[in-house]
């Protein structure tokens, strides 16, 4: 045996029992003639013991190991003289009597410590080693469990876990397909799924009436810190449910897996906000609720005070910083600079200090009144000590942009704590979304959505205007799953179809097999999918979905631990029949 316990298990009721221990030297300790070695595997470090006086050979090994040593050692359990409380085996020590050395190792390029003096480049080239550390381990360990809590709740709820194929075609789930070339058929590729919408939806037809998978999904997108190029989704879909049924069962995942995990209870039922709420109050279709701050649109008040930046735009809104008015010039002007940062693309901040007194000051004074700024105020009921903070613009992107204004003030005032979690149903969004740079309307889910029975006849005169049966779950901030209950109907699909631009041939080439398999008894369905790297990453309190998984890719779509993608042998290109001409040289 190579070990009769873990590092992680022996405790004071131990001692005196003899064990054999194997693992990794995290560090060694020498005081005079003592030396002290922290043993390490997945479940915990252990203290060895190596006395000179008692066995000077086993000393002398002791002395030559290095960190990430691999060791087995055998020895008497001890009550420790100088106990550790912040260790779970803090009690004991191990008096070793034998000591193998199973492999050495060399000085790992940074230490396997909490607190790793490693940069992030380096710990994802040698992730082997940073997969070591407790913090890395501990998200992986808390992924498991979860995906393991789900698939106990949903075979109980009588879901099929059902396996799909990942060479498939094109899947229209917004973002560029990765492709692989195919060998046997010359000049063919596969694309591997964006998601498997379309089989979870065959599968309806088939008659299994309630499908998940937890399954990996590619998708060519940039990416962010809430996204990776591969990513697993809980995927499900359920057949004879209106949208109604899928909340409820879905709501009651969420709310079991936060039980689960977190030991957190939601009694009450998950807020609904609707997409339009959603914009024009929060200027975002996942708003952080964790805070109010809403917006306040401002635009006739504001207007005909000869100020032109509100003379001229279509839109001003602005929000309320409980406390803030006391801000100073430096930090009025971060938040300017913040707002005007590229990625935000305010033009501009007006601010208005609520003062203790009662009185306005604000940077626009020379166009309002202390009467006209008290009426302002009043729109937000904003109290003295209160910042008001206002942006104009075209209407979307200054919504944007006081969304980011307003996460940032919220961080700013600790309104953002990680340790609460504030979930809620986005629901009624737009069917179609529009796309000034190609001039055409897209689907804002996806093609297979069904629009609001009640919408349809706005399908013709008023695109923008139709609402579809779609709903996102929302939790602090960041979407946690979206779905739609599906269009099961040929005759309507093929006009969505038509709507979105697709020539019937198109249509027949790309999604022939489904309107086909909708001609044999396609049930109402409907369904879901959740990303189980952001769900697990907002349960872990993670900056970035990277943390979470294994293995994963930097921000330029590399693994640099295995140094993919890379180039392909010429005899393998030869068999794809594959010709390789890049426009811009590498
Ligand atoms: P959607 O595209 O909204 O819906 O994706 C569902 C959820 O998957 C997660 N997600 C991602 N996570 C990490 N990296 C990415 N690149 C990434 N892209 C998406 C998000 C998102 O909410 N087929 C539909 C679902 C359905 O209609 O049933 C779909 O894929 O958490």
């Amino acid at each position: 045996m190579f070990r009769t316990h873990t590092c992680g298990e022996l405790r004071q009721a131990n001692v005196g029992q003899q064990t054999t221990l194997a693992g990794w030297v995290q560090r060694t300790r020498r005081m005079g003639g003592m030396t002290f070695v922290d043993l390490r595997d997945r479940y915990g470090i252990t203290q060895l013991v190596l006395n000179q006086d008692v066995n000077a050979d086993l000393f002398e090994i002791a002395n030559k190991l290095g960190r990430e040593f691999v060791i087995q050692v055998i020895g008497e359990i001890a009550e420790r003289s100088n106990k550790n409380a912040n260790m779970e085996t803090g009690d004991i020590e191990i008096l070793v009597s034998e000591l193998i050395i199973l492999n050495e190792s060399k000085t790992p390029p940074f230490t396997i410590e909490d607190n790793t003096d490693g940069g992030d480049d380096i710990r994802m080239k040698y992730r082997y080693l940073d997969l070591r550390r407790n913090s890395v381990r501990a998200n992986l360990e808390l992924r498991h469990a979860m995906a393991f809590e789900t698939r106990r709740y949903l075979d109980q709820m009588n879901f099929l876990e059902v396996e799909t194929p990942v060479l498939i075609g094109s899947t229209p789930e917004g973002a560029r397909d990765f492709v692989v070339p195919s060998r046997m058929n010359p000049g063919q590729f596969y694309a591997l799924p964006q998601s498997p919408q379309l089989f979870k939806q065959l599968l309806m037809v088939s008659g299994f009436d309630r499908y998940f998978q937890i399954v990996k999904c590619f998708r060519d997108e940039d990416l962010r810190a809430d996204r990776q190029p591969e990513f697993t989704q809980i995927d499900c879909e359920m057949a004879f449910v209106d949208q109604e049924d899928v909340l409820q069962i879905f709501e009651g995942m969420v709310k079991h897996l936060f039980k689960f995990v977190k030991n957190i209870d939601f009694t009450d039922s998950f807020p609904r906000m609707t997409w339009a709420d959603g914009m024009k109050y929060y200027g975002s279709d996942k708003p952080d609720i964790r805070f109010d701050m809403k917006f306040v649109e401002l635009k006739e008040i504001v207007s005909g005070h000869d100020f032109v930046v509100f003379d001229s735009v279509p839109f001003v809104a602005g929000i309320c910083a409980t406390g803030c008015a006391g801000y100073t010039r430096k930090q009025l002007d971060e938040l300017t600079d913040f707002v005007k940062r590229p990625q935000i693309g305010a033009k501009g901040l007006v601010y208005i200090r609520c003062e203790a007194d009662g009185t306005f000051k604000s940077s626009v004074d020379k166009f309002y009144s202390n009467d006209d700024l008290k009426q302002i105020a009043a729109k937000f009921n904003a109290l003295p000590g209160d910042l008001i903070l206002m942006l104009a613009g075209e209407k979307r992107k200054t919504q944007k942009a006081l969304c980011e204004l307003r996460l940032e003030m919220g961080a700013r005032l600790g309104l953002r704590d990680k340790n609460i979690f504030a979930p809620l149903w986005v629901i009624d969004f737009p069917l179609f979304e529009y796309d000034e740079e190609t001039d055409r309307y897209y689907a804002m889910h996806h093609p297979f959505t069904s629009p609001m029975l009640e919408d349809i006849h706005l399908l013709e005169t008023n695109k923008g205007e139709v609402r579809s049966n779609a709903y996102d779950m929302v939790v602090n901030g960041v979407e946690l799953g979206g779905g739609s209950i599906r269009i099961h109907d040929s005759a309507l699909q093929h006009e969505m179809f038509k709507h979105l631009g697709f020539t019937p041939e198109k249509a027949e080439a790309q999604f022939g097999f489904l309107m086909s398999a909708f001609q044999y008894g396609a049930p109402p369905h409907g369904g879901l999918a959740f990303g189980l790297d952001r769900f697990v990453s907002l349960f872990a309190g993670l900056e970035s979905i990277r943390d979470c998984i294994a293995f994963p890719k930097n921000n330029s779509g590399r693994d640099v631990m295995i140094d993919a993608p890379s180039i392909i042998d010429q005899s393998q290109l030869d068999e794809l029949n594959l010709v390789i001409d890049l426009k811009e040289k590498i």
